[in-house]
């Protein structure tokens, strides 16, 4: 079974404001991982799930070809309005139904999609496209994962992100279970591929407005949730969070900057 969410075009737009990627770092572990089974230059790299195309385009400078898939026709929009390298591209598809030969990728890449996949069919074509020895990374950070540091009040701001991450907690989609970590790491004991890596703290850090955290939270599927149901409570919540951030950081404006650390988990497989 596959969850189909974030596909509206107001989604779309704060996906493309707010998301963060992953780090330059994380990018690099997948890149040394593929070298190690495949020598440069790499030919194609598929991100599947791409959204609006932030990791995408990480990815495009290490590839002769990067293609970024999605089911949703606006955040495919969004990412094409975004990017100009000219050897990116994107297409319309499912993750269980992808439109390369057999055998003709180098790597494919998921970042906070694999979750909403149908993971077995999802997988199998994984397997079908990739060249031997070519490589899955799949990726992918939770809100409970994060952090918010600013000057000596760090302590404060971060139980404050908790509990703001704690109110959407009972509004999370029931398909994704109590963490969506225990997807990854159960397709990570399935997986056949005998050389695999999973890692669990790949730090990422990213100089964000206050609001702009708060923008980022409210992209998640759980506040998209509260937010269809109850737009009150959602606004409420949001503007709550925003005014005990900036009590705690004894500013007015939710302009000022802080640093968001976000963790990331992510499994790396090579196909035989
Ligand atoms: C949480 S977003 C992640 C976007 C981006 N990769 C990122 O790192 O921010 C999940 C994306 O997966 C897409 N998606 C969900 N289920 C899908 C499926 N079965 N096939 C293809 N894309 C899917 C959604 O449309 C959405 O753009």
């Amino acid at each position: 079974m596959s969850v189909r969410l974030f596909e509206g075009k107001e989604h779309a737009l704060s996906y493309w404001k707010y998301r963060i990627s992953p780090s330059e770092e994380i990018i690099n572990k997948i890149l040394v991982f593929l070298e190690k089974h495949r020598s440069r230059p790499f030919e194609l790299v598929v991100d599947v799930g791409c959204g609006s195309g932030q990791g995408t385009v990480l990815l495009g400078p290490h590839f002769s070809k990067a293609v970024g898939t999605d089911v949703s026709p606006a955040q495919l929009e969004m990412a094409r309005q975004h990017s100009s390298a000219e050897n990116i591209t994107y297409r319309e598809c499912p993750a269980e139904e992808l439109p390369f030969e057999n055998a003709t990728v180098d790597l494919v890449t998921s970042m906070s999609a694999f979750h909403w996949f149908d993971h077995p069919r999802f997988l199998k074509e994984a397997d079908r496209i990739l060249k031997p020895k070519g490589c899955l990374a799949l990726l992918n950070y939770t809100i409970n994962d994060m952090e918010l540091s600013y000057g000596d009040c760090s302590n404060a701001l971060s139980q404050i992100c908790k509990e703001f991450a704690d109110a959407l907690m009972p509004y999370r989609n029931p398909y994704l279970g109590t963490t969506s970590m225990d997807h990854y790491k159960k397709a990570y004991n399935a997986l056949e591929y005998l050389d695999k890596e999973w890692h669990e703290t790949l730090q990422t850090r990213k100089t964000v407005s206050v609001s702009n955290y708060i923008g980022l939270v409210e992209s998640f599927s759980p506040y998209q949730t509260i937010l269809r149901e109850d737009p009150e409570k959602a606004r409420r919540l949001s503007q709550d969070t925003t005014e005990r951030l900036l009590k705690a950081m004894g500013v007015t404006s939710p302009d000022t900057e802080i640093v968001l650390s976000v963790r990331y988990y992510c499994l790396l497989a090579c196909k035989p």
